[in-house]
Formats: structure tokens, sequence, C-alpha cells
């Protein structure tokens, strides 16, 4: 199946966790302080548990400290900005991350905007994301940071593509839109209310799909040669492994689009490793800044 390249993003999230832990062990000579980072869960979704785990055990690994706060679903709003202050004020903490989604009763924006921007290691303040879209020197979102770092591997220079991203969230689509912006290419946004999507995605040198619909973007939406960035993460019913099993597909249909793409990430194996990779990214560089 599929003449594609395959970019391999597990790989490239190893060899970037590798100079991270350098990174750190440089700042712990320099200031004899390793960078912390504070990760905030409310309530016991599963999936975030696992991210959750998944962050803590990596920043551990990478010499970093690691401070995990797990709050119940019925934490008031009050209670979580208190901690957030808290957060804020506390020197052995470079990086603040709250797990998204947080309950219904909590204001999300107003939680992730009394992180102090300089410690907004997941950039979803709405500072961090003006800097982005102004060009100024931001903390930048890492799912969009770790495709743009598999991008500029795979091509070099971005300056001139023309970029297509298939979704507008606040977390993937805007902030990719305006890194491939900031990269100079020609970028358009799509989404549900796209008038003709396959047609869009046909003229993408650069394909970013970020949706949450399982295998949605087919083979014949795909220019020939085009590079292809699969941001989803579905799980779905797996039949053919069994009753009852079920696997992770991307927004992208695999099977077809490595048939036509120049090159393209797996589900899973690619995107998904390098988000927890350049979290561990932008807690260094939020440390180097404040010790700088
Ligand atoms: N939930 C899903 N993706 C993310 C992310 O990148 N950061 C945070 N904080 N929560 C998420």
């Amino acid at each position: 199946m599929g003449t594609a390249e395959i970019i391999d993003g597990k790989a490239f999230a190893a060899g970037l966790r590798e100079r991270i832990g350098a990174a750190v062990g440089g700042l712990k000579a320099k200031y004899g302080t390793v960078p912390g980072l504070a990760v905030v869960l409310v309530g016991e979704d599963p999936a975030s548990q696992v991210y959750v785990r998944n962050k803590g055990k990596q920043t551990l690994e990478s010499g970093m400290a690691s401070f995990e706060h797990k709050l119940d679903a019925s934490t008031s709003e009050e209670t979580l900005l208190k901690l957030i202050a808290d957060l804020n004020a506390d020197p052995a903490v470079d990086g603040i991350l709250v797990q998204l989604p947080l309950p219904d009763h909590i204001d999300s924006q107003k939680v992730l905007d009394a992180i102090d921007p300089e410690k907004d290691v997941d950039g979803f303040h709405v500072v961090n994301a003006g800097r982005l879209a102004t060009g100024g020197d931001a903390l930048v979102p890492c799912t969009p940071l770790g495709c743009l770092l598999l991008l500029r591997d795979r091509l070099g220079s971005l300056s001139g593509k023309h970029a297509v991203v298939v979704g507008r969230s606040n977390i993937v689509g805007k902030p990719m839109a305006a890194l491939l912006l900031r990269e100079s290419c020609t970028v358009t946004v799509t989404h549900s209310r796209t008038a003709d999507l396959p047609g869009e995605c046909r003229r993408a040198d650069i394909l970013v799909a970020a949706v949450g619909r399982p295998e949605m973007v087919k083979g014949d939406w795909i220019k020939p040669g085009a590079t292809v960035i699969d941001v989803g993460i579905n799980r779905v019913d797996a039949p053919e492994k069994g009753d009852g099993k079920t696997k992770l597909v991307g927004d992208v249909d695999f099977a077809s689009a490595s048939d036509v793409a120049g090159a393209i990430t797996p589900v899973p194996g690619g995107v998904g490793p390098m988000t927890i990779a350049c979290l561990l990214r932008n807690t260094v560089e939020a440390a180097c800044r404040r010790r700088g």
C-alpha cells in the first residue's frame, strides 16, 4: 500500500526529546535548577488521564521537575483560579498546563487567560495567540508547532507553498494557519461550511487535516506529491481485529492517500508523539526566558 514516504514522527520526537534533555542539563549546570512543569487535571476523563500521565512521565525522563495537580470534577472555578494564581507565583514552576476539556461549569478561556503568559506552555492564552498572529515572540501551541517541525524537516523552506488547513479550532487550525503564514506560505483555512472542500484540498502542496472526522480526507482530494500532515486521532470499531475491538485512525484515509501524496504522517506514530515533545520544548523555552 502506498508510494508516499512515511514521516516518522515517533523517531523525530525521540530525537527532539534527546536535545531537550541536553538543554535541561545545560540549564542545571548554569543555574543550579531544572525547569518545572505543572499539569492540572480536573475530573476523571479517561483520555485526559492517559495524556496527563504521559506528560508527567516524559517531563521526568527529560530531567525536568513535574508537578501534578488532580482536582475533583466538582471543583469550583474559583478554586481552580486560586491554584493558577499560586502556580503563577511559584518560582519552581516555569510552565503551566491545564488539561482540556474542563467540566462544563468552568469557563475554560477565563482559566487559560489567568495563566501567566510567560508560563503558558500550551500557547492558549489570548496574549500568546495575539503575539503569534502579529509576529511577536509567542509560546506556540504544541500540536501545530510539532506539525511545523515535521514540515520543515521534510521540505526545508516552506516559502511560497500553498498550504490548506482543514479545521479552524483554537488549539490546532487557527494557530497552524498563523504559523504557516509566518513561514510565507499561501494559506487557505477550510471548515465545515467550506463550499468545495475536496477542490480546496486538491490545491494544497501542504495539507494539514485537523477536523476530528475519521478518514474524511480521501486520496482523490490530494494533489500528487503533496505533503500530508494528519492531526486526527479517532478511535473507531475494528471488527476485522475481532469482536468489540477498536483501532486509531486519522482524519485522512491513509490507504488511498498514501498512493497519491509525496509524504504523509501515519496515525499513530506521526503528529501524536510530537505534541508532548513540543510541550517539553516550550517548557525549556519558558525556563530560558525566565532565567535570561
Ligand atoms: N486537550 C486536547 N489537546 C490538548 C492540548 O494540546 N493541551 C491541553 N491543555 N489540553 C488538551
